[in-house]
């Protein structure tokens, strides 16, 4: 497949089919024409063959999408082919609550440590994690192979702690802090904000409203 500039706007999309393919394949079914996904999903079938254009296609004319084709090139594509290793920093309600949901895994996103700074935390058990001191941090970082970092620690020390886990070798942070890194270019982060997501169903509510329900 030829390595071509894919746009943000299309990547944002992938874990959605993703997700559907899976459910499709889960029951069995082999293939699925882009009409077929486009009324599950509730997206135009041209996007559905605009966005899958991006991988060369995966469809033949008339025949459809093969579903199991389609989902594991997707998931390739999102690199979920490979496995990951994560640390979470921030023992708290956000990094337990994470800690403990098991579907990550399935995608191959491994919890592999999980880090506080409150002397409190150190020990207590999370699944089979137990939180450790931040002192340990780099090295546990370097010798795990650790590839992701997780931030749910309040935004104040939030800089810092991206800083350290830079130097040592961390590749992506996905960021829960409220406030943006200053990461150099070749580390990727990608930021959460639960809150964005809330206001955003808020404004639907009130334009729907607002144009009378319709
Ligand atoms: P929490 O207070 O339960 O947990 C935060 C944990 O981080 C505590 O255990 C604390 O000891 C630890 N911590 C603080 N500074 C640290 C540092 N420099 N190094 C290591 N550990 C440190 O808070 P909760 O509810 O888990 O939220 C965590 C953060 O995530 C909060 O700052 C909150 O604002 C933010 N948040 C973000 C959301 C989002 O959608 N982006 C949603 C919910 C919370």
């Amino acid at each position: 497949m030829e390595n071509k500039e894919i746009s943000q706007a299309v990547i944002a999309r992938l874990p959605r089919y993703f997700r559907y393919l899976g459910e499709l394949k889960d029951e069995g079914i082999e293939r699925i024409s882009s009409q077929e996904l486009s009324d599950i999903m509730k997206v135009t079938a041209s996007q559905i063959r605009q966005d899958f254009n991006n991988f060369g296609g995966f469809g033949q004319q008339g025949y459809g999408y093969k579903v199991e084709y389609l989902y594991e090139e997707i998931g390739r594509i999102l690199g979920l082919d490979m496995t990951h290793n994560l640390i979470i920093i921030g023992a708290g309600n956000l990094g337990q609550a994470l800690a403990n949901y098991m579907n990550f895994e399935r995608r191959g996103f491994l919890f592999r440590g999980i880090f506080d700074n409150n002397p409190a935390l150190y020990g207590k058990r999370i699944r089979e994690m137990e939180v450790r001191p931040m002192e340990e941090m780099e090295s546990f970082v370097r010798e795990n192979h650790i590839d992701i970092a997780v931030l749910t620690i309040p935004k104040t020390g939030a800089r810092a702690v991206a800083e350290r886990l830079v130097d040592n070798g961390i590749r992506g942070i996905w960021n829960f802090a409220h406030i943006d890194l200053n990461v150099p270019k070749e580390i990727q982060v990608e930021n959460v904000h639960l809150s964005d997501s809330l206001m955003k169903l808020a404004y639907n509510i009130n334009r729907f409203e607002q144009e009378g329900g319709i």
